[in-house]
């Protein structure tokens, strides 16, 4: 497809579960293409859709290009409900903005650290979804420069998530089902558990 992107102020709309273009295999983009001006405002119209709705992260598939490109960003204001226990146990840190563009990712640890995870494009719910607690993250920035990440816990969950998106698959793929959850009985029944897994609803991505 051409590069035929909205203008950076405008809000995307970010694509609901059920729209085939969260089940397409995004494709690379070259270094022109993610120099060019039409991609640098689709980061833009990304960032900014992705602070409104609020969430951590959004890839290209969601607001409805199948490309592999996905925006991240995990702020203090969106884990100041957790404490300091529940920080740690995540390993949930701040993660600044930033762009990754065709990314290739290895684990570097078994899919077994198990938290709830929810997705902006299937709003109001939640799942427990096994992660690897560590990746590496080959890819290009926002400026095509190569880099490689070494992510651990949060933030890790959070990229593992996003390059799911850029082939086509989310949670639902992965989560432990019985485990599906709305927003609501999360807040009800899953997060009035036990005194470790008791959190507010992670933000989705
Ligand atoms: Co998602």
């Amino acid at each position: 497809m051409g590069l035929k992107h909205p203008r950076a102020v405008e809000s995307l709309t970010i694509r609901i579960m059920g729209d085939p273009a969260l089940r397409q295999r995004a494709r690379p983009l070259t270094a022109e293409e993610i120099t060019s001006k039409a991609t640098q405002e689709l980061i833009d119209a990304m960032r900014e859709t992705m602070h409104r709705a609020p969430g951590v992260g959004l890839a290209a598939p969601q607001v409805g290009l199948p490309l592999q490109l996905a925006v991240i960003e995990d702020r203090e204001t969106s884990m100041r409900e957790l404490s300091a226990r529940q920080r740690k146990e995540r390993e949930r840190k701040p993660v600044s903005f930033h762009v990754i563009v065709n990314p290739a990712l290895t684990l570097e640890s078994p899919p077994e650290v198990e938290f709830f995870e929810g997705c902006l494009s299937l709003p109001g719910y939640l799942a427990m979804v096994p992660r690897a607690r560590q990746i590496k993250v080959e890819c290009l920035d926002h400026r095509g420069r190569p880099r490689t990440i070494h992510a651990s816990g949060w933030y890790a969950r959070i990229l593992q998530h996003e390059i799911d998106h850029l082939a086509g698959a989310v949670f639902l793929d992965r989560m432990r089902s019985t485990t599906f959850t709305s927003l609501e009985n999360y807040k009800r029944f899953a997060a009035a558990g036990t005194a470790t897994k008791k959190a507010p609803a992670p933000p989705p991505s």
